[in-house]
């Protein structure tokens, strides 16, 4: 099997894929513009502050590591736990799908390939659960 038959997982098959850096700064850049405008966003929207640049970046940064790319997030801003780093948040199901619309959209508005889009939705619905319990939790606790 060559180099770019891998399947997205194996490796940084999946950063490579993405586009690398360039590509999860553009997809990230378009997630939060869907995030900004899209109705069924807002209430996730709300949670996070006016200007969404440095989100952009830090979640660009984040899935740099995470789909196995270089470690940006760590090297600029240190370790990170996504359930942790999002435990004070008021998630619930419905601004955690709309997390998972908003980039199913920015997917398929850049024209990523369906199959890397559904593995990557599904792959990301895994730490959005997360995010989910943890918040969930915390508010049931608190
Ligand atoms: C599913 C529900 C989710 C909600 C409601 C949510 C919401 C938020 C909010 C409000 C912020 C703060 C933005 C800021 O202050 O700049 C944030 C930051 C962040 N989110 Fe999420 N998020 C979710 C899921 C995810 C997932 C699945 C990932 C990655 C796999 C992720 C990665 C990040 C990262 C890396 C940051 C920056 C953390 C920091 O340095 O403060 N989020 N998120």
């Amino acid at each position: 099997m060559t180099a770019d038959k891998r399947e997205y997982g194996d490796g940084d098959a999946t950063y490579q894929a993405a586009g690398q850096l360039p590509g999860l700064t553009q997809l990230c850049d378009r997630f939060y513009q869907i995030m900004d405008t899209l109705p069924e966003a807002a209430s996730l929207r709300a949670m996070h502050p006016a200007d969404l640049t440095e989100s952009s970046r830090k979640l660009a940064f984040f899935l740099s590591g995470w789909t196995g790319g270089p470690k940006l997030y760590r090297e600029h801003y240190g370790p990170i736990s996504i359930p942790q780093a999002h435990a004070h948040l008021p998630a619930d199901l419905h601004s955690t799908r709309a997390w998972l619309t908003c980039m199913d959209q920015a997917l398929q508005q850049l024209d990523y390939p369906n199959d890397f889009r559904e593995y990557l939705i599904r792959e990301l619905s895994r730490p959005a659960q997360r995010v989910l319990q943890v918040c969930q939790h915390r508010m049931a606790n608190s």
